[in-house]
């Protein structure tokens, strides 16, 4: 049978006499906080990885989180529990595409989603994660901004901005885009005074219900500090299971169980215990793509990280 605790000893003294750190993103089965140094959203551990002073990174996460890592720090070697799990939104544009749109667009400055390959980042002028979107487009101070790839998180941006003009790509995120209207109306009959805490991902028809409207670890820091007792949360599974094992004197319900990114779930414990140990799956972004991507993502950082 399988036996957690003893998966995490053996990775806790591997990281050790490794000198590795585990990043986790909050969308990761529950069990990886066990050995995980640092759980956040991608904006947290983008800076984590920029920061650390670890010889190894052990990304537990989505394929762009991995190679944001690498291009951070490019002198680590920074490992993927599972080389396969990608992220299906980050795979609505390549370069190719990303040139094609500016080119419809030319003299705009494009604003990229860092759920994005570092080709994609490359030929951005800065970065985003869904922290704080809405900060870096201000930060430009212009009229108008191309945004790519999430065309939701985009309109989100354009909703709170009132003088930008946030031309979209039609990328998307699945697991998000399953929510839908009538998952949220039903939890409401259900939790009448539930606090509904929701991912700009989302359909702008869903976010609308929103008392609260953040990234991963907005929303868990909301919930927290909240003086309510019951929240219906409108974003990954991963988010609830950490805030129902956080907050024992809390309700959270799951807005549908279609909420569940198939990517993000698949690295286990065996998993970053077997790129430890074999130190598989390394990462590598080329060198010219890096330099420019690296750009992006601290420029990013410098206004807003
Ligand atoms: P965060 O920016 O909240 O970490 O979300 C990343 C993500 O992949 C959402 O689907
Ligand atoms: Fe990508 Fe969506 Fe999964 Fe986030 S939840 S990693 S955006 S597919």
């Amino acid at each position: 049978m399988r036996n957690v605790k003893n998966l995490a000893e053996k990775i806790n003294k591997l990281k050790k006499e490794k000198n590795a750190v585990i990043l986790g993103h909050c969308y990761q089965n529950v069990e990886i906080d066990e050995v995980a140094d640092y759980v956040g959203d991608s904006l947290q551990l983008s800076r984590l990885a920029a920061q650390t002073d670890a010889d190894i990174i052990v990304f537990a996460g989505v394929y762009f989180m991995a190679e944001t890592a690498k291009i951070l720090s490019p002198d680590k070697k920074v490992l993927l529990p599972r080389i396969e799990s990608g992220c299906r939104m980050a795979d609505m544009i390549d370069l190719e595409q990303i040139r094609e749109f500016k080119a419809m667009y030319p003299d705009l400055p494009v604003v990229c989603y860092v759920n994005s390959s570092a080709e994609v980042k490359s030929e951005a002028d800065i970065c985003c994660t869904s922290a704080n979107a809405v900060q870096i487009v201000q930060s430009l101070n212009v009229p108008k901004v191309l945004f790519c790839p999430d065309k939701y998180l985009g309109t989100y941006v354009k909703n709170q901005l009132e003088n930008v003009d946030v031309i979209t790509y039609p990328g998307y995120c699945p697991t998000h885009l399953n929510i839908l209207v009538e998952d949220v109306e039903k939890m409401k009959k259900e939790h009448p005074f539930a606090k509904v805490l929701v991912h700009p991902e989302c359909h702008q028809a869903v976010t609308e219900y929103a008392d609260y409207i953040g990234s991963t670890t907005g929303i868990m820091k909301y919930a927290k500090e909240s003086e309510t007792h019951e929240f219906i949360i409108v974003t990954e599974k991963g988010v609830v299971d950490r805030l129902s094992r956080d907050c024992q004197d809390k309700n959270f319900y799951l807005v549908s169980n279609k909420a569940v990114c198939p990517n993000m779930k698949m690295n286990t414990l065996e998993d970053v215990l077997n790129v430890l140990e074999t130190e598989s799956n390394e990462i590598f972004v080329k060198e010219d793509i890096a330099d420019k991507a690296r750009q992006s993502i601290e420029r990013m950082i410098a206004v807003n990280g």
